[in-house]
């Protein structure tokens, strides 16, 4: 096993972070049009010791694959204590950096997470590239911090029942 499926794979046996936060500050959220995966971070701040407003924790909850999985794990890590320009200057390889560096066809995993984080920062710098795209940002002070789950709404237009099929960690 290489190195990065290593990483993956310890990151996957014991994932930080995941989950909804019922008290977060904000919420983004961020699909891949490519595979159809999605990824939600939710992210509360707190105040540092000198004043500066900092990230005192990030979650996320996705439908994707064992990367995204990975890296919104060491990417929630790697943010807390930042400011958010300090979060926001921080690439897609970067959020990976702890696991290595992934092969191209994987990039998008990471980008996935890296949107998802923008977009709960700050909205407008939430497009990163063609692939990952900003589905939603909210201020978790003006709604309700839904899960990724329970944020698809169980109708589709013509009234029919939408199907969701969620995927575990042995099908992934
Ligand atoms: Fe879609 Fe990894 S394959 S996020």
């Amino acid at each position: 096993m290489s190195d990065l499926n290593q990483k993956i794979q310890d990151a996957l046996a014991n994932p930080k972070n995941l989950g909804e936060m019922a008290d977060a500050d904000s919420i983004g959220t961020a699909g891949s049009e490519g595979c159809g995966d999605m990824l939600r971070m939710w992210v509360r701040f707190k105040q540092d010791a000198s004043g500066r407003k900092v990230i005192d924790r990030a979650t996320f909850q996705t439908f994707g694959c064992e990367t995204a999985i990975a890296v919104a794990s060491v990417a929630t890590e790697l943010v807390a204590g930042k400011t958010i320009e300090e979060a926001l200057h921080l690439s897609s390889s970067d959020l990976a950096s702890p696991l290595g560096a992934l092969p191209p066809m994987k990039i998008h995993c990471a980008q996935l997470v890296e949107t998802a984080l923008r977009s709960a920062l700050d909205p407008k710098s939430a497009t990163v590239s063609d692939s990952p795209v900003p589905v939603a940002s909210v201020a978790a002070s003006t709604a309700s911090s839904p899960s990724l789950r329970d944020s698809f709404t169980p109708q589709n237009d013509s009234g029919q029942k939408v199907r969701i099929i969620l995927k575990t960690p042995a099908s992934v």
